[in-house]
């Protein structure tokens, strides 16, 4: 797959000359047309950006084989929040100490800024995908983080009491750090939408990347070292499914990245983990003002090994060499709680991009071929 180009004026020319002639990947910046009777659905012409695709949904043949095998995992992932029970994790809450609720509330917060921006702006993503079995991908994916929203709501109000609720919502108008992460994160998105540049649309794909491979999971091992001191299990749960949903989107967005040439003059190493850097700063240092030393079994230096160590794991994943030297998880041992979940049914390897099995979904065995 070639490189995506830099070249807004060559694509703005290809419009000129008609928008149902050839859509040239270095045009990918415009936003294919709705229906292009002159298109070409054939697996041939088809490519992920700047493809002279007709509008269709011609699913019969598809290039993309392992967009076909995501999305049909990401529908066999289907799961409704209300479905676990929270009852014992609203008693549960009780006994935690004051820093740990702070902690809860606070992660809880800051999951719904990333699930709440990340539903907002996938369709400035894919609205310039010509693959139609990859817009397939990034329908589900948005249908997964606003489940993911529903499910912090239900947290909320099964777990949290309710004059309280509220306050997670608008945690970040009055605690600073908060904030300025989530300005952070929105920026890079702001900067393409404001702008919408060859260079600035491989921006927000490394940001969403940052997002979906990063950003989640400090939040996530707080509910799992909670589940593996017998706390607030069912919560453990919920995120457990959020977990695996991740992992689904984490592979979307890597595979993308590596179809789209990341080491060309456009997105430069470099610049990749200088992002990373920058992410890896802003994540520790928001983790370590909602938790720091202060929930047994996390520390501010496992806070920053494991977050180095995910960092490190992400950045291979794309081909970009690693930043940090002798870092390993040091959360390895929480990886048995993918077996304990409240319904025993529940299983995600929430360090490596893979989902092992499932079953609150109807299976989609059979014969379902593209
Ligand atoms: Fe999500
Ligand atoms: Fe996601």
């Amino acid at each position: 797959m070639r490189a995506l180009t830099n070249n807004k004026e060559e694509g703005r020319g290809k419009k000129e000359e008609g928008r149902n002639k050839s859509y040239p990947s270095s045009s990918f910046l415009l936003t294919p047309p709705l229906f292009n009777p002159e298109g070409d659905d054939s697996i041939e012409h088809r490519e992920i950006w700047g493809g002279n695709s007709t509008g269709l949904m011609n699913l019969n043949n598809c290039k993309f084989q392992w967009a076909i095998a995501l999305y049909r995992q990401m529908l066999e992932n289907f799961w409704i929040p209300e479905k676990v029970d929270l009852s014992q994790d609203a008693n549960d809450y009780k006994v935690l100490t004051d820093d740990e609720k702070q902690a809860y509330k606070g992660i809880l917060s800051y999951l719904t800024f990333l699930d709440s921006i990340q539903a907002r702006n996938l369709p400035n993503l894919s609205k310039q995908i010509t693959a139609p079995e990859i817009t397939l991908c990034f329908a589900v994916q948005e249908f997964q983080e606003v489940l993911h929203n529903h499910s912090y709501q239900y947290i909320l109000e099964s777990v949290i009491p309710a004059n309280e609720r509220q306050g997670v919502y608008d945690f970040w108008r009055s605690d600073e750090i908060l904030r300025k992460r989530c300005e952070f994160i929105a920026s890079i998105y702001q900067d393409y939408i404001d702008d919408p540049t060859t260079t600035k649309y491989m921006r927000s794909l490394l940001a969403d990347y940052l997002l979906e491979g990063l950003y989640f999971y400090n939040g996530f091992i707080f509910f799992y070292v909670l589940a593996s001191r017998h706390l607030c299990q069912g919560t453990s749960d919920v995120i457990r499914y959020i977990n695996r949903d991740e992992m689904t989107h984490v592979n979307l967005i890597q595979k993308l990245l590596t179809n789209a040439g990341i080491s060309s003059e456009m997105l430069s190493v470099d610049e990749i983990q200088a992002m990373f850097a920058a992410a890896v700063e802003y994540e520790i240092k928001w983790t370590n003002h909602i938790i720091g030393n202060r929930v047994l079994g996390i520390t501010e230096a496992s806070t920053e090994e494991y977050t180095k160590y995910l960092a490190n794991l992400r950045l291979k994943a794309i081909g970009v060499p690693a930043l940090f030297e002798d870092v390993r998880n040091p959360y390895q041992h929480l990886e048995r709680l993918a077996d304990t979940g409240a319904e025993g049914n529940v299983r995600a390897d929430f360090f490596e991009v893979t989902v092992t099995s499932y079953n609150q979904s109807t299976s989609l065995d059979g014969d379902w071929n593209f």
